[in-house]
């Protein structure tokens, strides 16, 4: 669903990416794991295309992404994508029926009861429709996360990315979004992927896991395999240890 072939990405004289390759399987969930730095997240704007690898290519469900040449033809790849960001990114001056219906205004040319039967189906199905009428400040953190997921799944896509989905949270409104994803992933049945450094509880929403550290995937493995795995490196970020061979910064 999104190839990842020998991707490298460098600031300057920092190399962030060795020649990264990974496979995210169509319908899986994939975390992708590691310490604070590693390239994380510069990994998941090189797979929206917000930034370009210095080499290698990524494909988005069989669409080359590196390759496009306009902001046209990237916008139509990232139509299959949709994104959390961590902060959940609302329009703080627009309702939250408003920012649900946004993306659907912007995107395509459906009369307004069309509109407005999608953004009451999806307000639904992630129990919104109380908080239709507030704007985003008027709710709690939780909810503005049920309210990005909405927005982006408003437009039904069949990648959905979540970059770090419960930095900030407390553990109860964690634990909700973690249910959340699992929840959202049953009923849209998408292809996740999910950065995270919250091991092991980032296992309950995810099939695969990789580890990214000194600029490669040391692993990919199932979650069982990763919680057994004899890979030093590993096991010193999963029992978070300042002893070993991660060096801390
Ligand atoms: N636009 C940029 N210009 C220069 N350096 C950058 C840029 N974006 C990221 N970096 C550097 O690339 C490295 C990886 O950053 P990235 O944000 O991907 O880390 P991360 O794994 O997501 O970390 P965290 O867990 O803290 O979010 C960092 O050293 C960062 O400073
Ligand atoms: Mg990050």
């Amino acid at each position: 669903m999104i190839s990842i072939r020998n991707v490298s990405k460098r600031f300057g004289p920092q190399v962030v990416l060795d020649r990264v390759s990974l496979e995210i399987e169509a319908g899986k969930a994939t975390a992708i794991v590691g310490p604070s730095g590693v390239g994380k997240s510069v990994l998941l704007k090189l797979i929206m295309g917000i930034m370009d690898p210095d080499e290698g290519e990524i494909l988005v469900c069989g669409e080359n992404i590196t390759r496009a040449r306009s902001e046209h033809e990237k916008n139509e790849i990232r139509a299959q994508l949709g994104v959390l960001f961590q902060s959940a990114a609302l329009f703080d001056s627009l309702t939250v029926y408003e920012n649900i219906a946004f993306p659907v205004e912007q995107r395509f040319s459906l009369a307004k009861e069309q509109v407005h039967k999608k953004v009451i189906d999806t307000a639904c199905s992630l129990s919104l429709e109380r908080y239709l009428l507030s704007y985003p400040e008027e709710i709690p953190m939780g909810v503005r996360k049920r309210v990005g997921l909405a927005r982006a799944l408003i437009m039904e896509p069949s990648i959905f990315l979540f970059d770090e989905p419960n930095t900030g949270l407390d553990p109860v409104v964690g634990q909700e979004v973690y249910d959340l994803i699992n929840h959202c992933r049953e009923r849209w049945g998408f292809t996740g992927v999910v950065i995270s450094h919250e091991i092991p509880e980032v296992f309950q929403v995810v099939d695969r896991v990789a580890m990214l550290l000194g600029g490669r995937v040391i692993e990919c493995c199932s979650p069982e395999e990763f919680i057994r795995t004899s890979n030093l490196a590993v096991q010193q970020f999963m029992k978070g240890l300042t002893d070993g061979p991660i060096k801390i910064q």
